[in-house]
């Protein structure tokens, strides 16, 4: 097993590993803090199924199942723990995944709730070739880019994170559309937590839709959230994933944010996703 860190923002590779073979505990645990300290990790040319699929992502703990798609159903009923995150259509013209072709916008998974997951995964089943790629973002260096008055004002700001929409805009099956920022569903989040372990900061936003920052006017609130996400994805704190089949992709969700790029609607893409139960502190 050899371990490369990119030569950017976040990210590195590990390489030399079959995760169809025995993975000792001494493995795992250097694979889990590889991760840690990288945010992003990328794993190519694994051909698993959705049982060592669940058992890789159990390295990291508890398995989290999916939040609620627009359709209401389980994609892949014998595997309620594994999201489809897919453009295909079955024969009866019902989607067999989430999100469809289009952009997904900025977001970190699922922080509408108190506790969202703290890992996600993602399989590359069938992607289509140069297109569909997902961006990554680093909170930590976001937060040190933030000029001096930026950090005094948002270090102890709460945001409320829309429960309401998926980070392709739709709607999720039993909300309505949010009318105001300051009534949007969802979890309260400090803006910035702090490692306990190495006191760094780093900024937590979860999706700039329907957020709103308490206390605020409106106007305020949507000026300084502008204001914080126009440093919080700069090409200087970003990576980005070009999908090959065989890709897998673990990242630390709480620390960092993605984006997926829209996609040829004629192509076939289908990726299998897990996620680990997150806590109350969010690191
Ligand atoms: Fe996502």
């Amino acid at each position: 097993m050899e371990f490369i860190q990119h030569d950017a923002p976040l990210s590195g590779s590990i390489k030399d590993i079959d995760l169809n073979d025995f993975i000792s505990n001494q493995a795992k645990t250097n694979i889990i803090k590889f991760v840690d300290n990288n945010l992003v990790v990328l794993i190519k040319n694994q051909f698993i199924n959705e049982y060592k699929l669940k058992e890789f992502s159990n390295f990291f703990g508890e398995l989290d199942p999916p939040g609620p798609n627009p359709y209401g159903i389980n994609f892949l009923p014998e595997h309620p723990e594994i999201n489809v995150i897919s453009n295909v259509k079955n024969s009866k013209g019902i989607p067999i995944g989430n999100l469809g072709d289009g952009e997904a916008t900025w977001h970190a998974d699922m922080t509408y709730l108190k506790k969202p997951p703290k890992y996600g995964i993602l399989y590359a089943v069938e992607v289509p070739k140069n297109q569909g790629n997902t961006h990554f973002a680093n909170m930590y260096k976001a937060y040190d880019n933030l000029p001096n008055n930026l950090k005094k004002i948002i270090d102890d700001k709460i945001i409320i994170h829309d429960s309401s929409h998926n980070s392709a805009g739709m709607l999720r099956k039993g909300f309505e559309k949010v009318s105001r920022p300051d009534l949007t569903p969802g979890a309260h989040h400090p803006a910035v937590i702090t490692n306990p372990h190495t006191n760094k900061k780093r900024l937590f936003l979860g999706r700039r839709p329907n957020a709103y920052i308490l206390g605020l006017r409106i106007n305020e609130s949507e000026k300084l959230l502008n204001d914080i996400w126009h440093y919080a994805t700069t090409d200087e704190v970003t990576w980005t994933q070009n999908w090959e089949v065989g890709d897998l992709l673990i990242w630390k969700n709480l620390y960092v944010l993605h984006k997926r790029d829209a996609f040829d609607p004629n192509s076939r893409r289908i990726m299998h996703r897990t996620q680990i139960k997150g806590n109350d502190n969010l690191n």
